[in-house]
């Protein structure tokens, strides 16, 4: 199985530091357990900027990070053996085991971080967090820093910056190293497999729930214990709603069936749209709004290329589905005057594409001041054009045909030098090829 080594997460951590001020320190908690109710806690996921540098995986954990530090300069405080919660609650690996596993230089029990974190902050004039993500750490963070300025007069010195971890980590995450690119991989040929069981299985009459079970029955399968996001299955006029994920109705004859659905393996996100006929066949008028939507994400995915920006390939789908809609009589006018004055929005009113990684909506910039960034080789990024035309949201204007009818194509992207790499290519997007798939025994 790939994973990410611990040189990995250890060189994650040098480059942070590298880029740290002098004389500052960087304090990233990891996720505590959510309570879903009384004493049942929701499946825990680990704080996604935490586990980019350790990789461990249990709740309640912090790692602070002091450059030059003569005594060690990264510090894990995690939670201390307890065979009791450990006979309830599985293994805990203890601050003792945690310096060789994690690969840390230091460790102590979370239990200790009042008394042993103000000291590390003591006489550091920078702080890095990520601000606003966790209230009440913030805050303990912050009474750290009044009971250090209480002792000023003794020569204790409180920092006096705080910095968002973002500008730094953030633009770290947002290139995937090799091992991170093998993992996109598998994320998204799992999520791509699980698309094509759920057209092989779907039958008109079956619940939209029956489908979202098969996505994770192949997900599980494969290693994958979640969907990155909640799963959306979405049947006829169902599929214009963006993020649907009641998926409790019936799916009909005649109608399509839109899947929005990507796992999350070794904490990676697949994120994969496919839209396909119920009983197996698209209508006419259902193929003419696929295949403009079909030919917007080919158009996006031909733009996804270095020396783009990151909107380029968004514009290029914008433009080819404004022509379509208008050839089909949907939209009426002139296609630059419909993009410029945002009238197309009512069809197709979400971007193109957003980051993918470690969070299904990846960390990292759109924009360096006023202009959209440059795609540069490493980054993953999806391409999900869609047209929406519910009888909410059709005027009078729009053919009966077409009303009632939601098609997304969404597809996960890697930009590599020369141009881009599919990811999720092995589901096929063709209407012919999806039909030919969804006859196979
Ligand atoms: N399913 C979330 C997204 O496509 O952005
Ligand atoms: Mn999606
Ligand atoms: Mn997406």
């Amino acid at each position: 199985m790939v994973s990410i080594s611990s040189r990995e997460y250890a060189r994650r951590r040098r480059r942070l530091m590298n880029e740290m001020e002098p004389g500052s320190i960087a304090v990233i908690p990891g996720a505590s357990q959510q309570r879903r109710n009384r004493d049942i806690f929701y499946p825990f996921r680990q704080d996604s900027d935490f586990y980019y540098l350790t990789g461990f995986c249990e709740p309640d954990a912090l790692l602070v990070l002091v450059p030059l530090r003569e005594q060690g300069e990264s510090i894990l405080f995690c939670r201390e053996k307890d065979p009791k919660l450990e006979q309830r609650d599985g293994a805990i690996l203890g601050p003792e085991a945690a310096i060789a596993s994690i690969g840390v230089d230091d460790a102590f029990p979370v239990a200790d971080e009042d008394e042993i974190l103000p000291g590390l902050i003591e006489s550091r004039h920078r702080i890095y967090m990520t601000m606003g993500e966790y209230p009440s750490f913030d805050a303990r963070v912050m009474s750290y820093v009044a009971h250090i300025r209480g002792r000023e007069s003794g020569g204790a010195g409180p920092p006096g910056e705080f910095v968002s971890l973002k500008h730094l980590l953030h633009e770290h995450r947002i290139y995937k190293s090799a091992a991170e690119i093998q993992l996109m991989r598998q994320a998204a040929e799992i999520s791509a497999n699980a698309h094509l069981r759920a057209m092989q299985r779907v039958r008109p009459g079956m619940l939209e729930g029956e489908l979202e079970a098969e996505l994770v029955y192949e997900f599980m399968r494969n290693g994958a214990p979640a969907a990155a996001y909640p799963s959306i299955v979405g049947g006829g006029e169902n599929a214009c709603v963006l993020h649907y994920v009641n998926n409790n109705c019936v799916l009909n004859a005649g109608e399509l069936v839109l899947i929005d659905a990507g796992c999350e393996y070794e904490h990676y996100a697949g994120d994969i749209t496919r839209t396909f006929p119920v009983d197996g066949r698209y209508s006419a008028a259902q193929k003419e709004i696929y295949n403009i939507v079909l030919a917007a994400n080919l158009a996006a995915i031909d733009l996804c290329r270095p020396g783009e920006h990151f909107n380029a390939p968004h514009e290029a789908a914008v433009e080819v589905m404004v022509e379509g809609l208008i050839e089909l009589g949907i939209l009426h006018g002139d296609a630059d005057e419909l993009i410029a004055d945002g009238s197309y929005l009512l069809f197709s009113p979400h971007k193109s594409s957003h980051w993918l990684g470690i969070d299904v909506h990846d960390v990292g910039e759109y924009r360096f001041h006023d202009e959209w960034r440059p795609l540069e080789p490493g980054m993953v990024l999806t391409i999900e054009p869609g047209i929406y035309i519910s009888r909410g949201t059709a005027s009078a204007q729009v053919p009966e045909q077409y009303i009632g009818i939601g098609i997304r194509i969404e597809d996960d992207v890697l930009i590599t030098h020369y141009g881009c790499d599919v990811l999720s290519k092995s589901i096929a997007k063709e209407t012919s090829a999806i039909e030919l798939l969804m006859q196979a025994p």
